[in-house]
């Protein structure tokens, strides 16, 4: 590990605009840097503070425990994730808001009110305690998304089970692996999933790998499809035959703070997929509290986050987040191309939507399919858009600031991690200007910093090591069954000054924005020169042609490394069918503009067209395949989260 170098440059620069200020939870420059000012001083009392927010069915004594590198926050307290997201409501006027607003792929709506949420939950927690599932052990919820899902996590939460959600889109073999590590004595699913028009099977898919894992005793299955389903007698159950009859009534059990929520595990780019566990009280405090301040929530907001609660940020910001605050979230269940690439928009003009929440290889996507697309539906419900899950370059953000939020929204780019829990890194949008590509300032509370290997800051514009100083309420607090790994992984680079590292690279401006370079792993040597790959993509991706980019670097007899690009086109300049001559040609000028771009120095040796990019189910690109494709010609190691394997298999073939 030394230090990055940074290589990007971008200085526009955009203020919040004063009628989204007037009435934001922080509306001026002042309010935020007094706020974030006495929060980072005393990140304990902060946050002591927060977590009086929630309902507690007994106070807790002690704010913060930390044995490095083991922590615990709250302790002594008392209280209930489901209570904290649901009963709280019903005593208020928000007892018949709109809880969730539910679209079908195929068009079907519905719409559930926190009283109704409420009743499903309840009856679905009595389901469970029926089928003997107990405080302390793991249940699997392996669902597309609809309703039933995030109630599923509610139920679990309830009664003290602990849920640990596998990506619906997984094969089996990546179920039965994560139901084994985690040892789930129960899973939850669906007979099929609606995806792209067509039913496809989601329990008959993977129901042989089931006898896989000794420990499963219980599968409810939800009829979405009406599909054939295989059932297995004395295990397998329908879900409607079980729920129905069940009263509305459930005892909430009463649990500790650091009680096991969920396991989660990662869709890591990079070796195999991690438990990350996290618990109750921190992980509810600093959700509910980034979720009313980052998304700037008001009573009347609809929310729409395109995550599958698959991932973190589906549990953070689709059910607990959202649904703490008492907010009307808005959940889709298909493919954002289906019936065409302007779904988003046209459920956006109909249901009103006004804060969107989304990824940039999505928005990736939604530029390359054209901007004809967004114009054709009435966006202008919009106050709000929201980006995660990788560093957004400059050239999407600009067009999604356009094309989506008309000029008038503010952005926030949202940096965090499954294992932080909650959003880390993020503008304050009433209070804090945007830049196009970094996520800005941490959130109040969170000493987030760039250290070189010394562990020491890093000047402004140098390139580093993303780091965190103080525990957070929300981070993780172990990998599942593996201690070690968790000291290893996140503990182990920085233990004298007792730093989490992230695993990223960044550099901090001269403002204090956090500019991310994309993972350590992934950062390219070109000449003595450490690139983080982020960059040199950036400005690939802003050149018109291009769609979207991935960087790699391949042993080089003479520079030691050399730089591949890894590059699909447009849809619209693919339309062309351009010649071999014509792609020559291209790839000289896309040469150039790098060089011109950011400099010579990343200017790519050698430039690759193709159709798709290796990448992760939520969207990640997967470098080390890439790596090591160009460098030995084989790919190995876990793939079980790759989203497409013809893509490996076509960049395969033209390696050959
Ligand atoms: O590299 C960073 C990138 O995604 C990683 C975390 O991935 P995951 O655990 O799957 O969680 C994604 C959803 C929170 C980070 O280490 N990343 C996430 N958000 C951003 C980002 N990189 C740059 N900018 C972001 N806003």
């Amino acid at each position: 590990m030394s230090e990055i170098s940074s290589i990007l440059k971008e200085s526009r620069k955009f203020e919040p605009k004063k009628e989204f200020s007037k009435s934001s939870h922080i509306g001026s420059m002042a309010a935020y840097n007094k706020l974030r000012k006495a929060a980072d001083k005393n990140p304990t009392a902060f946050w002591n503070k927060q977590a009086k927010e929630l309902q507690w069915q007994k106070p807790f004594k002690k704010t913060l425990e930390w044995k490095f590198p083991f922590v615990k926050w709250f302790t002594g307290g008392k209280l209930n994730a489901a209570v904290n997201a649901v009963d709280i409501h019903l005593t208020t006027g928000r007892r018949n808001k709109a809880a969730i607003i539910w679209e079908g792929e195929p068009g079907d709506v519905r719409t559930i009110t926190y009283q109704q949420l409420s009743i499903e939950v309840n009856k679905l927690a009595n389901s469970l305690r029926s089928m003997g599932v107990k405080k302390g052990d793991v249940v699997g919820i392996y669902m597309g998304m609809v309703p039933e899902a995030s109630m599923a996590m509610l139920a679990c939460a309830r009664i003290g089970a602990t849920h640990n959600v596998i990506f619906g889109g997984f094969s089996g073999e990546a179920l039965r692996d994560r139901l084994n590590d985690s040892k789930a004595v129960c899973l939850l699913t669906q007979d099929g999933v609606y995806r792209r028009g067509v039913p496809s099977s989601l329990k008959g898919a993977i129901d042989e790998k089931l006898d896989e894992v000794p420990t499963l005793k219980n599968v409810l299955v939800l009829k979405r499809t009406n599909q054939e389903t295989p059932m297995l007698e004395g295990r397998d159950q329908w879900w409607h035959e079980v729920v129905n009859p069940q009263s509305s009534e459930c005892k909430a059990e009463v649990l500790d703070s650091e009680h096991p929520l969920f396991i989660l595990y990662t869709s890591g780019s990079t070796g195999k997929p991690k438990g990350i566990l996290h618990t109750t009280a921190g992980y509810l405090t600093q959700v509910k509290y980034s979720m009313r301040m980052v998304f700037d929530l008001q009573e009347s907001d609809i929310y729409f986050c395109t995550a599958d609660i698959g991932w973190i940020t589906g549990h953070s910001y689709v059910t607990y987040g959202p649904l703490m605050n008492g907010a009307t979230v808005f959940l889709y269940e298909g493919a954002p191309n289906f019936p065409a690439f302007d779904r988003f928009w046209d459920m956006i003009d109909r249901h009103k939507i006004s804060i969107f929440y989304t990824a940039p290889t999505a928005i990736r996507a939604f530029m390359r399919a054209g901007d004809h697309l967004p114009k054709k539906h009435n966006l202008s419900s919009l106050r709000l858009l929201g980006s995660v899950g990788e560093p957004i370059n400059p050239e999407a953000w600009m067009w999604y600031q356009k094309h989506i939020g008309g000029g008038k929204c503010p952005i926030v780019d949202t940096w965090w991690q499954t294992e932080t829990g909650a959003i880390m890194v993020s503008p304050m949008p009433g209070a804090v200007p945007t830049k196009p590509g970094t996520a800005t300032l941490p959130l109040p509370g969170i000493l987030a910093d760039v250290v070189n290997k010394d562990g020491k800051s890093c000047k402004a514009n140098e390139g580093g090591l993303l780091v965190i100083k103080h525990p957070w309420p929300s981070m993780l607090r172990n990998v599942f069954g593996n201690t070690e790994r968790y000291i290893n992984a996140y503990f182990s680079d920085f233990k004298k000054q007792k730093y989490y590292f992230t695993g990223d690279g960044a550099r901090k401006d001269k403002d204090g924005y956090i500019w991310i370079m994309g993972r350590v792993d992934d950062v390219v040597n070109v000449s003595g020169h450490r690139l983080g790959t982020a960059e040199v993509e950036s400005a690939l991706v802003a050149h018109p042609k291009v769609a979207e980019a991935a960087v790699v670097a391949r042993p080089d007899d003479l520079k030691g490394s050399a730089l591949v690009a890894f590059v699909t086109i447009n849809i619209k300049d693919l339309l062309s069918n351009p010649t071999h001559l014509e792609l020559e040609a291209l790839k000289t000028e896309l040469k150039n503009w790098v060089a011109k771009e950011i400099g010579p120095i990343a200017k790519p040796d050698d430039i690759r067209f193709t159709d798709a990019l290796p990448k992760t189910r939520s969207g990640k690109i997967m470098r080390r395949l890439l790596r090591e494709m160009v460098t030995t010609g084989k790919t190995t190691g876990d793939t079980s989260t790759l989203e497409d394997f013809s893509a490996l298999e076509k960049l395969r073939a033209d390696e050959e």
